[in-house]
């Protein structure tokens, strides 16, 4: 009960709505932030995220869970290239739709992806977040060192077909991505629960979002995704997330349902 006063309060004041995020996700942050700030109970949190705006921010950054990684599962990307490009190139022009893109990783990659199927001249990625500070980093793309030998090899699974160095400049402990990757994505922020539907796409790719709503709040995600693709539009979701329970099952086929790739019915 306490919780459920708490993500009323926030919604209340901040206008976040959490009301229906999986509540052991919820539970789960709510404690860690708890322990952190050395608090005893949940309505004290409640009148420091109430009183202090900077608090409540640090407890909206744990709620949002930011990690991703460059071509994170290889084997969707690889068959995003077999079943789903050969689709996209029938189009004149592309809009793809990464919701939930955290600090952008994966928009990067479906750029890369598209330049080297030559069609990321027609294409614009609409990458959107709830999350600002994670959209910022994903602008200004540079990320850390540490990570290039795993989004490497991971793009190398994903059956790449140049040296993944030449995406990026070396700068100290970061890399900086390409000018050229950047130039067709456009950045927003977007709110999944409270804002509307977001363009015509005709690719959604919206993975490892949906495991932090509930059901109910997945089945009306998924009406925004239904609403915002077009005829024929695909719609890809994470490895442990499916359509198979929501009411939209029926509105669409498989093209991989073990990568979770699905098209829209005409
Ligand atoms: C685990 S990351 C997934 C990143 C990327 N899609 C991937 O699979 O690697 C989840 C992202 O969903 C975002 N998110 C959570 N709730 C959201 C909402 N209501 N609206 C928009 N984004 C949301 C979080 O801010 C976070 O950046």
């Amino acid at each position: 009960m306490e919780i459920s006063l708490l993500l009323e309060a926030v919604y209340q004041k901040y206008g976040y709505d959490f009301r229906q995020y999986s509540e052991a996700h919820i539970r789960r942050r709510i404690m860690n932030r708890m322990v952190m700030s050395g608090l005893e109970n949940v309505s004290q949190l409640q009148a420091k995220v109430l009183s202090d705006e900077a608090f409540a921010s640090k407890l909206l950054q744990d709620l949002s869970i930011t990690v991703t990684e460059m071509f994170r599962d290889p084997s969707f990307y690889r068959s995003l290239k077999e079943n789903v490009i050969p689709i996209l190139k029938t189009y004149p022009f592309i809009k793809i739709w990464h919701a939930g893109c955290a600090t952008g990783e994966e928009a990067y990659s479906m750029a890369i992806l598209m330049q080297e199927e030559g069609l990321y001249e027609r294409t614009t990625i609409y990458a959107t977040d709830f999350n600002q500070q994670a959209l910022n980093k994903a602008k200004e793309g540079i990320f850390s060192n540490g990570m290039i030998k795993e989004y490497t090899t991971n793009y190398q699974l994903s059956g790449g077909k140049e040296s993944f160095s030449s995406y990026y400049t070396s700068n100290y402990d970061n890399v900086i991505m390409n000018q050229s990757l950047k130039k067709n994505i456009v950045w927003a922020n977007h709110n999944l629960v409270t804002d509307s539907v977001f363009a015509e796409a005709h690719l959604i790719l919206c993975r490892n979002v949906l495991i932090y709503f509930d059901k109910n709040l997945q089945n009306k995600v998924q009406k925004l995704f239904y609403n915002s693709l077009i005829n024929g539009g695909i719609l890809c979701l994470g490895s442990k997330e499916s359509l198979r329970f929501t009411d939209l099952y029926d509105e669409y086929t498989d093209v991989d349902n073990k990568q979770r790739i699905f098209k829209k019915k005409y």
